[in-house]
């Protein structure tokens, strides 16, 4: 029978949106096993490392070596993040598929995690994209802090389109609306990324969001109800930005692929094999990740039931950790959580 049920394509950021905020330097051959472990889980993309400043970011300093180590597979797209000219100019001796240049829609935040105005940031990725355009080489914008700064509060929608229009406007076919902070919430996704894609019939959109106030899966269904059909999600739900306070974990992908799947999507993800590699994470954080899925499984992971279910119904009355529990054929109300406790 064909597939006929929608796609949605899974885009993996662990190892630069995660990574790049662990204070424990994760070994480069460390990483390379992760993405190559990821390659083979069915991602439309993988966003490997980023080509910022090693002062500014140095759990990713070894971004050449790891683009250099690892096994592409065809079909999937192995993108890095580009903060300004030098790093374009490092990413493109990599052999890169896509650069996903970044700038922030908040002006402040621009300020401290880029160091730059909008407008220098504007004017770094405009050479950028002149750099790199002709290429075979792909351009997307990540507009950080798209649904608001955790210092500046909300960011308007028509300020996010503007924006979109000028990179419009250089010729960039592809923008990812982040939510850098977890301020998103589910109506304010589905405004927001329905002008857009009215707007920009054209580009390809990717949301990204992080699960600091829970919302990120409720968002996705939102983005979804607009017609956006690609996600950023991060393995384990680890990542943060390290210039936003209080800012914690990506949407977790193993969290987000279960979902999908259950509302009849076809995310292509091999979810068994990404657990797997999901229950890597610990071991080489050092720290628990925010997964649900890996403490608690798939919603059809059965359990054992405890032995004593077997044996209620068979006697009169049964004891149980050391309580008299009246049976269910007699009292019914065993079978709900009040059960009746006799001294
Ligand atoms: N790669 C490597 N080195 C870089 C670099 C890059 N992309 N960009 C700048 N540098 C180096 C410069 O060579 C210079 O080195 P020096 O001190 O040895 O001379 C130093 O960094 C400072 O350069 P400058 O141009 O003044 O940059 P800056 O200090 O204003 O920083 C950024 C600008 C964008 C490079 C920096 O703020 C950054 O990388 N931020 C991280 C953004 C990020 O990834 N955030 C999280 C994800 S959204
Ligand atoms: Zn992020």
């Amino acid at each position: 029978m064909p597939n006929t049920r929608p796609r949605i394509y899974m885009q993996e950021v662990a190892t630069r949106d995660g990574f790049q905020n662990e204070s424990q330097f994760i070994e480069t051959e460390d990483k390379v096993r992760v993405i190559d472990a990821l390659s083979l889980c069915g991602f439309a993309k993988i966003e490997v490392t980023s080509f910022t400043s090693p002062k500014a970011i140095p759990a990713l300093r070894d971004a050449e070596r790891v683009m250099h180590e690892i096994t592409r597979q065809p079909g999937v797209e192995y993108t890095v993040l580009v903060p300004n000219v030098r790093g374009a100019e490092r990413a493109l001796s990599c052999g890169i598929d896509e650069a996903n240049l970044v700038m922030s829609m908040s002006e402040t935040h621009n300020r401290s995690n880029l160091r730059m105005t909008r407008e220098q940031s504007f004017a770094q990725l405009e050479q950028v994209v002149s750099a790199i355009s002709g290429s075979s080489v792909a351009i997307n914008i990540s507009l950080s802090t798209s649904f608001g700064c955790p210092m500046e509060g909300d960011v308007s929608e028509d300020e996010v389109l503007r924006w979109i229009e000028r990179f419009a406007n250089l010729g960039v076919t592809r923008a990812t609306l982040c939510d850098t902070t977890g301020m998103a919430y589910p109506s304010q996704v589905r405004s927001l990324s329905a002008r857009a894609k009215a707007l920009f019939p054209e580009m390809v959109f990717t949301l990204h969001f992080h699960n600091t106030r829970s919302m990120a899966q409720a968002n996705a269904l939102a983005a979804i109800s607009a017609g956006i059909d690609r996600f950023d999600a991060s393995l384990g739900g680890i990542g943060g930005c390290p210039y936003a306070p209080g800012a914690s974990g990506n949407a977790c992908t193993e969290d987000m692929v279960h979902m999908l799947e259950l509302e009849g999507f076809d995310t292509n993800i091999d979810l068994e094999r990404l657990l797997k590699v999901s229950a890597m994470l610990p071991g080489l954080i050092g720290h628990d990740v925010p997964s649900q899925l890996l403490k608690a499984g798939g919603r059809n992971t059965l359990h054992p039931a405890p032995a004593y279910v077997a044996e209620i119904g068979l006697k009169p009355s049964t004891v149980i950790n050391g309580l008299r529990r009246c049976d269910a054929q007699i009292h019914p109300c065993l079978q709900s959580d009040r059960r009746i406790r006799h001294p």
